[in-house]
């Protein structure tokens, strides 16, 4: 495992929408529905073309998440990930109402401003609202008021980079598309030959079930949902902040039949997670009723966390 940060490394950004509103600036227009049109995949790191595929995007960068993809670039390393999940998904910290759960994220303070930026609950409930507004499924409306209660593992002394953050497979080589990928070359496992082919520890085709994605809030909130929501569901959780495979179309390689098919459904709900935080913020003690009884419809009244 990569040596543990120090205290001030945990919290480089003033708050975890820093991170987020790097992505909508990087990420400026939803994808199309039908998905992008195709462009050829790039496998594997190249540190020669570091200077000239060094992207605007990087420059404009607020040092704060610059600093934070440095530290999660540097520390996600394939053994750090495999750590965390035994570490977290044996579900014993907490049992917990869903709501109960909205509430308890909704206690994550960090430096953002209160008048202009939403808090964690008001992202989930604006989330889940506008896929209410446009018909989608109740079990898609909950997908979206649970999918970053993850977060939760902040408010347990998790360091923001292994929490939030584009995720990306560890244990292969690393995709140029991955943001900021120059900051990989700090990584241990960039020095491991074994880590740095096509497939890694993987086998081709393998599944992205059988990868273990950088650490963060979509696995664990996976974790905790997976038996209470479909399949499809469970992939909007579980790959939500997976840009470099449903934005970039990297990693085909990893892919199983199963992982093909759900694309398009992690693809309809990111526009719901990225763009629709600019609207009015929702009143949560009117809206709690209508949530409470669509909790009720999939879960159980205790989730363990
Ligand atoms: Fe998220
Ligand atoms: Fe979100």
């Amino acid at each position: 495992m990569s040596t543990a940060p120090t205290a001030d490394v945990n919290k480089p950004l003033k708050s975890l929408d820093e991170w987020e509103d790097f992505v909508v600036q990087h990420y400026p227009e939803p994808m199309p529905a039908d998905g992008a049109p195709k462009k050829k995949p790039t496998v594997g790191y190249d540190p020669e073309k570091k200077e000239t595929e060094f992207r605007n995007y990087e420059a404009d960068a607020r040092p704060t998440v610059r600093e934070f993809y440095r530290l999660n670039h540097t520390f996600q390393t394939h053994d750090f990930a495999r750590a965390k999940k035994k570490e977290f998904l044996g579900l014993n910290r907490m049992q917990m109402g869903i709501w109960e759960a909205a509430e308890y994220l909704n206690q994550l303070v960090d430096d953002s401003d209160p008048d202009t930026d939403m808090s964690q609950l008001e992202h989930l409930l604006q989330t889940a609202e506008q896929l209410r507004r446009d018909g989608q499924p109740r079990w898609m409306i909950l997908t979206g008021f649970v999918h970053d209660l993850g977060k939760i593992l902040c408010l347990w002394g998790e360091p923001q980079w292994a929490v939030v953050g584009d995720t990306f497979p560890t244990g292969c080589a690393y995709s140029n598309k991955i943001v900021f990928p120059k900051f990989f070359e700090a990584n241990p496992d960039f020095q491991n030959a074994k880590l740095q082919t096509r497939n890694g520890v993987y086998e081709e085709g393998c599944g992205l079930d059988a990868v273990d994605l950088s650490w963060g809030h979509d696995e664990y909130i996976y974790h905790v949902c997976k038996d209470y929501l479909p399949m499809e569901g469970l992939y909007m959780l579980r790959y939500h902040s997976f840009y470099p495979w449903h934005r970039e179309e990297e990693y085909g390689h990893l892919l199983n039949d199963q992982d093909r098919a759900m694309l398009p459904w992690v693809r309809r709900f990111n526009p719901y997670d990225l763009y629709t935080k600019s609207h009015t913020k929702p009143d949560a003690k009117a809206l709690r009723p209508f949530y409470e009884e669509l909790i009720a419809e999939f879960f159980p009244a205790k989730v363990r966390f």
